[in-house]
């Protein structure tokens, strides 16, 4: 399957930050694998201008469960569409935990997105409390079983295994932790949808980049990357693209 180098911008940058895409797309104007950014709303629709006709797609960070309706200050799937968003990001760590979306919620969300024509990028992960407990899989499984919809196809969901305890801390698990959990990933969400599990992109995100994106991404069931900080500066973003173009 064709893997996938995805940026999350989260609530980083401005017009200015547009001169990183402009560099990327000059950088890298064919890559060998897809690549996706999320910038925040505010520069969606300008970025998908820029990303019109190049291997580059846009996609939103978050969107309501509701098509429409008061619900100040959301944005709805549809209007990502309308934006030029290709994916939205549902169920990240950060919403989970600055909102307190429950699985239920992400599992809205990520259907809203479907049936609005957007590739889902639901996020998954434990904590640290959690994998010290050592219930990251219980964890895992039950997120799995509540946050992605039983419908989702290869080409309208990707799984994102993001450990809480690696996003924006420098630390990762192990080259043996995570091929624990994405071959376990693979085999609960092959429950959960069938056999088109086999072609959804699973990523890894948590403190990739370019010094250890090669051997994470040698990882089996390793299909791409959900980057952070490091997606915010073409020349990092672009080494994780190249790195996961080789793998
Ligand atoms: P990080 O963030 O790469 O900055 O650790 C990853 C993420 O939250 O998607």
């Amino acid at each position: 399957m064709r893997k996938l180098a995805a940026g999350n911008w989260k609530m980083n940058g401005t017009s200015d930050s547009l001169s990183e895409v402009v560099t990327l797309l000059a950088a890298l104007p064919s890559p060998a694998c897809d690549m996706l950014l999320c910038p925040p709303a505010t520069l969606l629709a300008r970025m998908a201008q820029l990303a019109q006709g190049t291997a580059l797609q846009v996609g939103g960070q978050d969107c309501h469960a509701h098509a429409a309706g008061a619900h100040t200050g959301d944005i709805s799937a549809a209007m990502l569409v309308d934006a030029g968003a290709s994916h939205v990001i549902v169920g990240h760590s950060e919403r989970r935990t600055d909102h307190h979306e429950t699985d239920a919620q992400v599992l809205a969300k990520a259907a809203a997105a479907q049936v609005a024509g957007l590739v889902a990028v639901v996020c998954i992960g434990e904590t640290e409390a959690q994998r010290d407990a050592g219930s990251t899989l219980d964890v895992i499984g039950a997120q799995i079983a509540g946050s992605v919809p039983e419908g989702s196809t290869a080409a309208n969901l990707v799984l994102a295994y993001e450990p809480v305890w690696a996003i924006g801390t420098g630390r990762t698990p192990t080259i043996a932790e995570i091929a624990e959990v994405h071959a376990f990933v693979r085999a609960r969400l092959t429950a959960r949808i069938g056999a088109q599990a086999a072609g959804v992109r699973l990523l890894y995100g948590g403190s990739v980049k370019p010094s250890n994106a090669a051997e994470i991404f040698a990882v089996p069931h390793v299909d791409g990357a959900l980057v952070g900080g490091a997606s915010l500066k073409a020349v990092d973003f672009g080494a994780i693209v190249k790195a996961l173009s080789l793998a």
